[in-house]
């Protein structure tokens, strides 16, 4: 089978962690990932915040209304704003850079998981965003898309299996 759909279908959102350090290699080449993604018209609107102080990775946690609690486990957070004057396709464009870390992390055999910052809540009742620019202190005119969790794996998910995946998802020539 192919490489690249092999890991496709073993990649999983991974929540639970050890307490290991990650490697600078490991994690420039997740970054290296995010670097290499496409955007529309190339213009790279994103910028990473890499984050392994132990305090701010708690206080990341918070950033989100239950759903980041994964936070105070990871060895890295990696926080994806993007300038939002630079074109209006930052939210895709993020997105897409955030897909491919996530899959690189996978192929480094690291644990990772995209935690929604976008619309959603921070738990003292701010914009995950608003609360995100208080605590990492980027401009005004950037705006938090997602954080990706980032661990050496503490648990095990099954992969994807092709004919599950594909149910009633395709359509060729019309609908
Ligand atoms: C746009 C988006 C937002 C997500 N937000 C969160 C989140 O805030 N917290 C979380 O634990 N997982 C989040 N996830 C992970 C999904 O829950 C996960 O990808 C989905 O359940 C499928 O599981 P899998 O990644 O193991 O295939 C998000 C994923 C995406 C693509």
């Amino acid at each position: 089978m192919n490489e690249l759909l092999k890991l496709m279908q073993t990649r999983r959102s991974i929540r639970q962690y050890t307490d290991q350090a990650l490697s600078k290699q490991d994690i420039d080449a997740i970054l290296s990932a995010g670097l290499l993604s496409p955007s529309g018209k190339n213009v790279k609107p994103w910028e990473f915040i890499v984050v392994q102080d132990k305090d701010v990775l708690n206080k990341l946690a918070e950033a989100r209304t239950g759903a980041a609690n994964m936070l105070k486990q990871a060895a890295c957070a990696i926080v994806v704003i993007a300038d939002t004057q630079k074109t209006d396709v930052w939210c895709e464009d993020s997105s897409i850079t955030m897909a491919y870390m996530h899959l690189m992390a996978h192929s480094l055999g690291l644990g990772s998981c995209w935690i929604q910052m976008r619309c959603r809540e921070a738990q003292n009742g701010q914009s995950s965003d608003d609360y995100l620019r208080n605590l990492l202190d980027y401009p005004r005119h950037y705006s938090a898309e997602a954080i990706l969790s980032v661990g050496v794996p503490a648990q095990q998910r099954d992969a994807y299996d092709l004919p599950d995946v594909n149910g009633g998802k395709v359509h060729f020539d019309k609908y």
